[in-house]
This record gives structure tokens, C-alpha cells and sequence, in this order.
């Protein structure tokens, strides 16, 4: 496990890591209300799809147990009302909705019980969620740790770690569990420009626990690869389309291709919450845009001229045919990655 807590539930607020402040400080925020968890997540003090997830679910058992009304059509509306406004705060990590869509098919099963009985069930299903969150992740770690050699450098891009999930990490976690079986691993993290989560988060986290890692700028990879000074590439994923494209930070495509060109593997490691059969192929994922001035400043300072135009897409998608392997919670997809994906849904007893 990690050395820190992401994010946690205190019954009456939602407490979080504020991820904007790190790595100069350490601090715990706490929200309050549904409408204060749901501003964190578009303000970034939690991000990372898992993470995202889990949080938008404490969020949501939050929100349920202020509503006040005790008639079960009112609290079934108000209800109603917290789902869509969480699913208003990012667009992209597909675990958002998955997790509200759990919530929501909670409620949907206790509807015809007192209100602080749903209130439980809805509290209980949120920590659930974190729970299976942390175990899930332990389990593609470990599937993921097969395919890393002893003694392996692994590029991996933004933060897929402890930070990213509900505590253990999904690219992050696969080097937790390569370490935890006697691997020797080095970790080189690009930056991820604009908002750093490389230089910020990563460097942050495996330096907490321990693991040997070296930042770099995104555009070194090509130059380390092209030297020989990288094994493999490891990112977590934001969205993963029915026929294997993957969405995740900007930056991720980029280093796809620069995998292909050297013959290098790129795997993507992402629990099964991550894959969205809805979506058949990358073109359907809704990309967030956000604020141009994070690509026209570093941190505080400007580092482009008054009145630059910037542009700031903050995911990419990599097509299927860049991806070596998906690893998840059941095992290691492969090309093609359509039918593998279809597989890995499969109820085992069908088979
Ligand atoms: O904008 P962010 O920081 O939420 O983007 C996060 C990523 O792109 C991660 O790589 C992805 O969510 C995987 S997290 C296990």
C-alpha cells in the first residue's frame, strides 16, 4: 500500500489530499456538502479517474444524508438532482459515471425503505466502492507485475498512482506489486505538462514510498528511448472505448508512437470501471478542454507573451493498434483488443 491516504470518508465530510498543493505541502481538505466535494473534483484537488470515482461516491452518500425531507419522492428528486450535478464536473474519466450509475442503482434497490435506511445503504455502497477500488487495483498490480522484467526502466506518463485511485494505483500500482514481488524497477516520469501531475504527483508519490524514479521532460522520451535507457511504457487510461482506443492525459498518444517506433511495449493498466463498452472506438469520447491560462503559466508565473492563444485539450487517445496490452483486475487483454475486452466482461459461469 501507500504510505498516505488519497482521500477518506469521516462520516461527515469527505476529507481529500489537496493535490493542487503538492509537493510543497501536505494538506487535508474537508468538504462538507456534495456541492463542496463536486467543486474539488472540478478544481483538481482530487483527480485521476478511480479517484475521481470514489470521491464523486462519498460525495453523493454526503449530499444524501443532509437532504432533509423524510417523503421518499423528495428525497428520491434531491437525490436525482446531487447524481446530475456530479456528473456535470469532468467529462472525460468514464469512472465518474460508473460510480454514479452504482449510487443510483443503490437507491434504486432501497427506494422502498425509510430514508435513513437509504441513507446507510448509500454511505455503506460508497465505501464499497473505495474498498474494491484499492482491491481491484492490488489485483491488476499483480497481473501487470508479470510482464515487468527484473531490473526494468519504465516510462510512465501523469500520475496513475495512489493518487489516482482509491489507494494503491493502477500504472503506479502494477510497479507497487512488480516491487512487492523482488523486482528491481526504475520509474521515469514525464512531467505531463501543463498541470505536472508527472512532476508533481508521481516523482511525489514514489519518492514517499521508496521506489527509485527520474523525471524528465515529455520531450526527452523519444531521445531515451531511441538510447536504449527505456524498457517499457506503463500509463493508467481515463476512458477505454469497446474496440481498445484509450483515453488518457495529453501527452500519452505521443509517447505511444514513439514506443512503436523503437519496438517498445506500451501497456495500459486500468480496472474494468475504466472500459466503456457504450462507446465502440476512441472518436466517442468527450475530450475536456480546459483553462488555456494553465498552458500560458507555470504555477503562478506567465510564461507566454500577454494575450498568447493556447490551446489545452487535457486528454488524447491512443488508437488499439498502439497498445501492446490492457491490464486489468481479470487479466491481461491483448490484440485483437476487441474481442479480448469482450471476453474480459464475460461472466466466468457462461463459459
Ligand atoms: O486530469 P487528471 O489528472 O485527472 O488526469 C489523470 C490521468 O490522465 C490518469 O492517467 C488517469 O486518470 C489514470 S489514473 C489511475
Amino acid at each position: 500500500m501507500s504510505s498516505f491516504k488519497t482521500l477518506e470518508w469521516a462520516g461527515d465530510a469527505v476529507l481529500l489530499l489537496d493535490q493542487r498543493k503538492l509537493p510543497a505541502e501536505e494538506v487535508m481538505l474537508a468538504c462538507r456538502s456534495a456541492e463542496e466535494t463536486a467543486r474539488a473534483i472540478e478544481n483538481m484537488v482530487v483527480r485521476g479517474a478511480p479517484a475521481i470515482g470514489v470521491c464523486a461516491a462519498m460525495g453523493l452518500a454526503l449530499g444524501a444524508k443532509q437532504i432533509k425531507s423524510n417523503d421518499s419522492a423528495a428525497f428520491a428528486k434531491s437525490f436525482e438532482t446531487l447524481c446530475a450535478r456530479m456528473a456535470r464536473t469532468r467529462p472525460t474519466a468514464v469512472n465518474l459515471f460508473w460510480a454514479i450509475d452504482r449510487m443510483k442503482a443503490r437507491f434504486a434497490r432501497e427506494e422502498k425503505r425509510p430514508v435513513s435506511e437509504i441513507q446507510n445503504a448509500l454511505e455503506e455502497e460508497a465505501l464499497a466502492i473505495h474498498a474494491e477500488d484499492i482491491a481491484v487495483c492490488r489485483a491488476l498490480g499483480r497481473v501487470g507485475a508479470e510482464v515487468v522484467p527484473d531490473g526494468a526502466r519504465i516510462l510512465t506518463h501523469c500520475n496513475a498512482g495512489a493518487l489516482a485511485t482509491g489507494g494503491y494505483g493502477t500504472a503506479l500500482g502494477v510497479v507497487r506489486a512488480a516491487v512487492e514481488a523482488g523486482k528491481r524497477v526504475h520509474v521515469i516520469s514525464s512531467e505531463t505538462r501543463p498541470f505536472l501531475q508527472g512532476a508533481r504527483l508521481t516523482v511525489w508519490e514514489l519518492q514517499k514510498d521508496k521506489i527509485p524514479v527520474t523525471l524528465i521532460t515529455d520531450s526527452m522520451a523519444g531521445h531515451l528511448m531511441q538510447r536504449g535507457e527505456i524498457d517499457l511504457v506503463i500509463v493508467g487510461a481515463d476512458r477505454i472505448a469497446a474496440n481498445g482506443d484509450v483515453a488518457n492525459k495529453i501527452g500519452t498518444y505521443t509517447h505511444a508512437v514513439l514506443a512503436r517506433t523503437h519496438d517498445l511495449p506500451f501497456y495500459v493498466a486500468a480496472p474494468l470501471s475504466t472500459i466503456d463498452l457504450r462507446t465502440p472506438t476512441g472518436a466517442g469520447i468527450p475530450i475536456e478542454s480546459r483553462d488555456p491560462e494553465e498552458v500560458t503559466r507555470a504555477g503562478a508565473s506567465r510564461i507566454a507573451p500577454e494575450g498568447t492563444r493556447a490551446l489545452h485539450p487535457a486528454f488524447d487517445v491512443t488508437p488499439a493498434a498502439y497498445v501492446s496490452g490492457i491490464i486489468t483486475e481479470m487479466g491481461l487483454a491483448r490484440s485483437p483488443l476487441a474481442d479480448s475486452i469482450r471476453d474480459l466482461f464475460r461472466d466466468p459461469g457462461s463459459k
